[in-house]
């Protein structure tokens, strides 16, 4: 089997390349960062191809394809994504188009590519990164919940849609609370408690993309948040958002 994993030089992407790496199955790394992949490519036991991308230009979402299309990919993980914290008129413009292109737009256009060919072999595995910020608005980092959303109604509906064609293809949407990772840094967050770890949040999410989970849900911390908002008012669930993202400031 062969994997293609954006933003894999760290964080969960890292630990799902590790994972994968483990069970013998080869990779196609792909990021920003050369250097990173390559060190850490030196530490997988498995083929390991790497693609110098920036995911959050539409034309390099489309090289990426180009130069993994002939690979035989079994599996896609959209990983890649960042977030950004701040009021919404503070947040420059800039920054919060390019998450959207990264989070959204990079993760589209591989969901649908590699889809088709799935669905012409009628086999293949595709595990998008969203977040438990995709289960609400988020005030103070409202572009990056709204980003998640996407991914997860997206997923969610590809996901239905898959089980009434009878297909082989899976599409499981992975949806972690806080993980301690690089994120924080790149969108200016601080937590006062600590998160899972990205191991186990990797391993959550390889496990459920192999059972064909539609919602994969790391701990029972966060299965327990999934069914418990749905109890709570809109304007309430507003109200508790602000004041949880507040604190990270
Ligand atoms: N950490 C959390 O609390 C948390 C919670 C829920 C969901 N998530 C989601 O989990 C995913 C992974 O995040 P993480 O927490 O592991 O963060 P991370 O440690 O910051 O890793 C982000 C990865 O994305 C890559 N990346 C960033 N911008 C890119 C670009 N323009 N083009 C290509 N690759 C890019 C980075 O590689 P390069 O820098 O080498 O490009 C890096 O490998 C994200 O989608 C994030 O939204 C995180």
């Amino acid at each position: 089997m062969k994997a293609l994993i954006t933003g894999a030089t760290s964080g969960i992407g890292r630990d799902m390349a590790v994972i994968l790496a483990k069970q013998g199955i080869d990779l196609v790394i792909a990021s920003r960062d050369t250097k990173k992949m390559h060190q850490l490519a030196r530490r997988l036991p498995v083929n390991v191809k790497i693609v110098t991308v920036d995911l959050s230009k539409e034309a390099d979402c489309y090289r990426l394809y180009e130069e993994t299309k002939n690979e035989n990919i079994d599996i896609l993980i959209n990983n890649a994504g960042f977030g950004a914290f701040g009021p919404t008129w503070e947040v420059p413009l800039e920054t919060e188009l390019n998450m959207i292109d990264l989070n959204i737009r990079a993760v589209h256009i591989l969901t649908k590519l590699f889809l088709q060919d799935f669905m012409a072999k009628d086999n293949g595995y595709i595990l998008n990164v969203a977040s438990s910020a995709g289960f609400l608005a988020g005030p103070l980092m409202s572009t990056y919940y709204a980003t998640k959303s996407y991914v997860l109604r997206f997923t969610e509906a590809i996901h239905e849609e898959l089980l009434r064609e009878g297909s082989n293809v899976k599409i499981s949407a992975l949806c972690p609370g806080y993980v301690e990772t690089g994120f924080d840094k790149r969108a200016n967050v601080k937590h006062s408690i600590g998160g899972v770890s990205s191991k186990k949040v990797a391993k959550a999410g390889i496990d459920g993309m192999f059972r064909g989970d539609v919602v994969i849900l790391p701990g029972i911390l966060m299965k327990l948040t999934y069914v418990g908002e749905k109890f709570l008012t809109e304007s309430l669930m507003l109200k508790a958002a602000y004041t949880a993202q507040s604190k990270k400031g």
